[in-house]
């Protein structure tokens, strides 16, 4: 059986899905305040199957250990935690005890339990403002600017000292570039509460009547045409490289570091360019300064990943904004309200 923490998120339901449908038990751990259980309802209803689900936090060390005793786990992927960067600059130890506390909670937890396979959710700000594109594994990871980011160098650090310290562990650490898109069926996909800080996620509102206009954050960057520049990845192809890792984990120990990208990078206009064209309209945008503590480009060489894990990413831009504005146009709402396909599907 499979812990997925933070498994009724964006990223993790995703992960969720592509367990069960591979055959694996999974037990869910999330604490939903940044997600919802319906994301696991409309998974069991598409694969037909019961997700186990237990609704608490992952910093509760006596919760972990109760867990591990009550179900046969033999692997952990973990996503729980806190993601906004804004936020983090506001509530440094509020992310800091979430992501680096709850990490070191479920190491020992698992490490009480005989449980040593651990998938870990990083990303690619730990690589700060990198001198070279695309971005490779050896590339040295720079000084993230803000309290999220320094938690994921943290806890990458955690986990090479923890693997260091006892040969039994096998631990992958994923350094995401930027998800997004959501399972083709458009029951499943991302929520943010309150205003989108990520591009995608507001453009869709903006394209469902939610918001007046996306803001374009600078045209004056060194790209080729000023706007930012990121290596934007289906979920699903994300999700996928999680299992990939896991089978890996299995052979090897101690830490592997993968970059999960297409290796490709897309301007902020061209993202909004391809997704006019899968809605069929234009999408109304303004030119506003730069967003402080943005990079101008950021995109992966995924070459590691393909070596090691046979795996890559398979999803091109289209079928990613495609796959998003599915989600987004049958839940305008997200998961506040049902699908408008539930009771086609159902
Ligand atoms: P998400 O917020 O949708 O999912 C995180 C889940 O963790 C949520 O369901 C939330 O309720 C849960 N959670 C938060 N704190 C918890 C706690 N203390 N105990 C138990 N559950 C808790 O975010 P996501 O986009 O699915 O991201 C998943 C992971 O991937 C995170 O660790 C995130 O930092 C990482 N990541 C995300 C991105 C991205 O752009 N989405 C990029 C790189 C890395
Ligand atoms: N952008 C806009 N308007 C918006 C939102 C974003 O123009 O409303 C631009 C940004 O300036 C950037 C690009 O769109 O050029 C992508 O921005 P996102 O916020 O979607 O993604 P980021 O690359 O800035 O951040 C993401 C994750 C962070 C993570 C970072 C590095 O959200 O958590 O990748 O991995 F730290």
């Amino acid at each position: 059986m499979i812990l997925v923490t933070g498994g009724a998120g964006y990223i993790g339901s995703h992960a969720v899905y592509e367990l069960l449908q591979a055959g694996h038990q999974v037990l869910v751990l999330d604490n939903l305040c940044n997600s919802s259980r319906q994301s696991l309802a409309r998974i069991e209803q598409l694969v037909g199957r019961r997700v186990e689900f237990v609704r608490a936090d992952v910093r509760n060390r006596a919760m972990l250990s109760s867990l591990f005793a009550s179900f046969p786990v033999t692997a952990v992927l973990h996503f729980a935690g806190l993601k906004a960067v804004g936020e983090s600059v506001a509530e440094p130890l509020r992310y800091y005890e979430t992501n680096v506390s709850g990490s070191i909670a479920l190491c020992q937890a698992m490490a009480e339990a005989g449980i040593f396979r651990l998938v870990f959710s990083s990303s690619a700000t730990v690589y700060g403002e990198a001198s070279q594109m695309p971005i490779s594994e050896d590339c040295p990871t720079g000084q993230p600017t803000n309290p999220y980011g320094q938690s994921k160098l943290m806890i990458e650090n955690v986990l090479r000292g923890l693997a260091a310290s006892d040969p039994r562990w096998s631990i992958g650490l994923l350094r995401y570039f930027n998800p997004i898109g959501a399972h083709e069926s458009g029951l499943i996909g991302e929520d943010p509460t309150g205003v989108p800080n990520n591009l995608v996620p507001y453009m869709l509102q903006v394209a469902v009547g939610r918001r007046a206009a996306l803001n374009i954050y600078g045209d004056d960057y060194p790209t080729p045409d000023g706007t930012g520049v990121r290596d934007y990845i289906h979920v699903v192809d994300l999700a996928r490289g999680h299992l990939k890792a896991l089978e890996r984990l299995e052979q090897q120990r101690g830490v592997a570091v993968w970059n999960l990208g297409t290796g490709r990078g897309y301007s902020v206009l061209e993202m909004v360019r391809t997704f006019e064209a899968v809605i069929g309209r234009p999408l109304p945008h303004v030119i506003c300064p730069r967003r402080p503590g943005d990079i101008a480009q950021c995109w992966s060489d995924p070459g590691k990943a393909w070596r090691e894990l046979d795996w890559r990413a398979e999803r091109d831009l289209t079928a990613m904004l495609a796959d998003a504005w599915r989600w987004q146009s049958r839940n305008p709402h997200g998961y506040a309200q049902p699908a408008k396909t539930l009771a086609a599907t159902g």
